[in-house]
């Protein structure tokens, strides 16, 4: 008689834009194991359908099977509704590991909770360091990686700032970068994207913006300044900004008219803007994910800051730091035209990453199991 072996639970966390690209294919390696038993939870930081549902129905993601709905809030609020309502799913699931991915509130309000529960916490895309403690995403990278287990990086860097912090070897795992697979695997559907036809967008050569981090969109002094860079760039080349709510509403209230060969649009759906990506002549960015998909694209991008924590987009691939003066992004602009980088893709950027992400968490699970170590 054969008995059945038990499968090992695990939970995988969900909550904004920029993690569903990094949980989709982990989810799909991991649910096709059969020694693992998989739920999916999303606190419901982002909630508007093009900010969350649009995305998980194009990574073929399944409706959660926990929805926590936190909402908006400030950082304080939205951290501890996640903690409040995670720790009774936690509770009652008894997961054997929580998976946590990115650096937004939720990852370090889940790898709080978990840790808490003296459930192992497992970090993709640990260890990036802008060393900018004014950015909330730094905070949540360093605190998510402080009371994680087992650290899956991107990129080299990682690895250095984690044993830096005090992190051991054997808890760093070098797997490539999650969000490349999700790209690899959706670009030549995207590619047959029609969203040109549908905006409209007429002119063969387009640059694409993204803006929202705080300290860039939220003071107007500082809106107004990148705004006026953004300006001068549109007269060489057309802009196309799908807004982010977050600066919507700054667009809305305190800034002058912008011109008409910049052209606001809605936040797009996945596919669509990774046409724009793959088919724009340059991107002009605050965006963490962005940095990456364009150096894989070859696309050049102006990264709208003064540092980045993924010091590889920028060292080998075809990322520009552009800072956030207009002067400064308009003389970037004019090196990024005249000596366009050539830009390799980043080592195990290959779409591999969720494979060997799902190897290292199998690995680091039965060890634990067979040092008689937390089990479901
Ligand atoms: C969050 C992340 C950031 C990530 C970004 C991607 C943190 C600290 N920040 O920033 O790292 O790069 O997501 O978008 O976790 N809103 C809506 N609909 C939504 C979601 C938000 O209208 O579905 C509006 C709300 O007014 C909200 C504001 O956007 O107050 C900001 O949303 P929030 O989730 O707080 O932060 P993001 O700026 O999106």
């Amino acid at each position: 008689m054969t008995h059945e072996r038990s499968r090992i639970r695990i939970m995988l966390l969900a909550a904004a834009r920029p993690n569903f690209m990094k949980v989709a294919p982990l989810y799909k390696v991991l649910l096709a194991d059969d020694s693992f038993e998989l739920a999916l939870v999303h606190t419901g930081q982002h909630y508007d359908d093009n900010m969350s549902g649009t995305f998980l129905r194009e990574l073929g993601l399944p409706d959660p099977n926990h929805h926590l709905e936190v909402g908006s809030g400030s950082h304080a609020q939205q951290t501890a509704d996640v903690m409040k309502r995670l720790e009774p799913v936690l509770i009652s699931e008894k997961p054997a590991a929580l998976i946590v991915v990115g650096d937004v509130n939720s990852t370090l309000a889940g790898a709080l909770t978990a840790a808490k529960l003296h459930i192992p916490v497992v970090h993709a895309e640990a260890g990036l360091r802008s060393f900018d403690r004014s950015m909330p995403e730094e905070i949540n990278r360093i605190a998510t990686d402080s009371v994680s287990d087992l650290l899956l990086i991107t990129e080299e860097s990682a690895r250095t700032n984690l044993l830096h912090e005090g992190k051991t070897p054997d808890q760093i795992a070098f797997v490539g970068n999650l969000m490349i697979d999700s790209l690899r695997v959706q670009l030549a559907r995207a590619l047959a994207s029609n969203v040109r036809e549908r905006l409209g967008i007429t002119e063969a050569h387009i640059g694409l913006v993204t803006l929202h981090r705080p300290s860039n969109v939220d003071d107007p002094r500082q809106l107004d300044e990148i705004l006026s860079a953004l300006e001068v760039i549109s007269g060489e080349l057309p802009l196309y900004w799908p807004v982010h709510p977050r600066t919507r509403s700054r667009l809305n209230t305190e800034t002058a008219p912008l011109p008409s060969s910049i052209h606001l649009l809605d936040p797009l759906g996945y596919s669509d803007f990774l046409y724009l990506q793959a088919n724009c002549a340059a991107v002009l960015t605050d965006s963490g994910g962005i940095q990456e998909e364009s150096t894989v694209l070859g696309v050049p991008c102006l990264t709208l800051r003064d540092n980045t924590e993924r010091p590889v987009t920028v060292e080998s691939g075809t990322n520009y730091l552009a800072g956030t003066s207009a002067h400064r992004i308009l003389e970037t602009w004019r090196e990024s035209r005249s000596h366009p980088k050539p830009g390799t893709i980043p080592p195990l950027w290959d779409g591999q990453a969720a494979a060997r992400s799902h190897a290292a968490i199998k690995q680091f699970l039965l060890t634990r199991e067979r040092l008689g170590q937390r089990r479901s």
